[in-house]
């Protein structure tokens, strides 16, 4: 999966890049991520990217010619990847989109909003899909699109540890519900609370039940 950032704050994503499981997805191949500077793309002397909205109103609005053509460039890159506007005003991103997402598509281009939003012909001509990843109103599309990124890259083969662990999680297809068992890891006592013993015991079909017994 390539995923493609059109943000006028790249700086943001580097330490959100650089840890953990993306970090070795990555390493491995089987995720790739590209940001691009939208302020790159400005004609302005000043590399302005926003101005004031026709009609008055508060705020600023993204002007359309960095945008136009950021993302001109970056769909001969990636032809067939929907152009995704992060914004509270999008569809709702859940579990079951994500795996929409992950199965249709190879690339995403995601565009990171600001101000008041952007210039409605850019939304109009160019943007595929809106997504919002809740109903509350952050400064920016940035956070939005690396929980896009997250979420979908769990998907991609081979990018967990081990390719079936994203199976036995909450909210996925298979298990159909969102309770879990518990889990505990060493040590097998810690300040005086004790893991169940079944649990130590190296007994599978007894852990299956305790664990069926206790999900929650
Ligand atoms: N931009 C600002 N808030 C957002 C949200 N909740 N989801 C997606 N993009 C956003």
């Amino acid at each position: 999966m390539i995923f493609h950032v059109l943000t006028i704050f790249p700086e943001m994503f580097k330490g959100f890049l650089n840890e953990s499981i993306l970090k070795k997805a990555q390493g491995k191949g089987v995720i790739d991520i590209q940001i691009h500077d939208i302020r790159k793309y400005s004609k302005d002397k000043h590399k302005k990217t926003d101005d004031t909205p026709y009609g008055g109103g508060a705020g600023m609005v993204f002007t359309p010619q960095p945008l136009f053509d950021c993302i001109e460039k970056v769909k001969k890159m990636a032809p067939n990847a929907p152009v995704i506007y992060m914004t509270p005003k999008g569809d709702r991103l859940t579990q079951i989109r994500a795996e929409r997402l992950s199965t249709k598509f190879t690339q995403l281009i995601l565009l990171c909003g600001h101000y008041e939003g952007i210039d409605e012909r850019v939304v109009q001509h160019l943007v595929d899909m809106e997504l919002s990843i809740g109903d509350y109103v952050l400064s920016g599309g940035e956070i939005p699109a690396m929980v896009v990124i997250d979420v979908l890259s769990r998907l991609v083969p081979g990018a967990l540890g081990n390719d079936e662990s994203h199976l036995e999680e909450s909210f996925s297809k298979k298990l159909k519900r969102k309770k879990e068992y518990p889990h505990y890891t060493k040590p097998a006592e810690f300040r005086g609370m004790k893991v169940p013993d079944v649990l130590l015991g190296g007994n599978h079909k007894l852990i299956e039940d305790w664990r069926k017994h206790h999900l929650r």
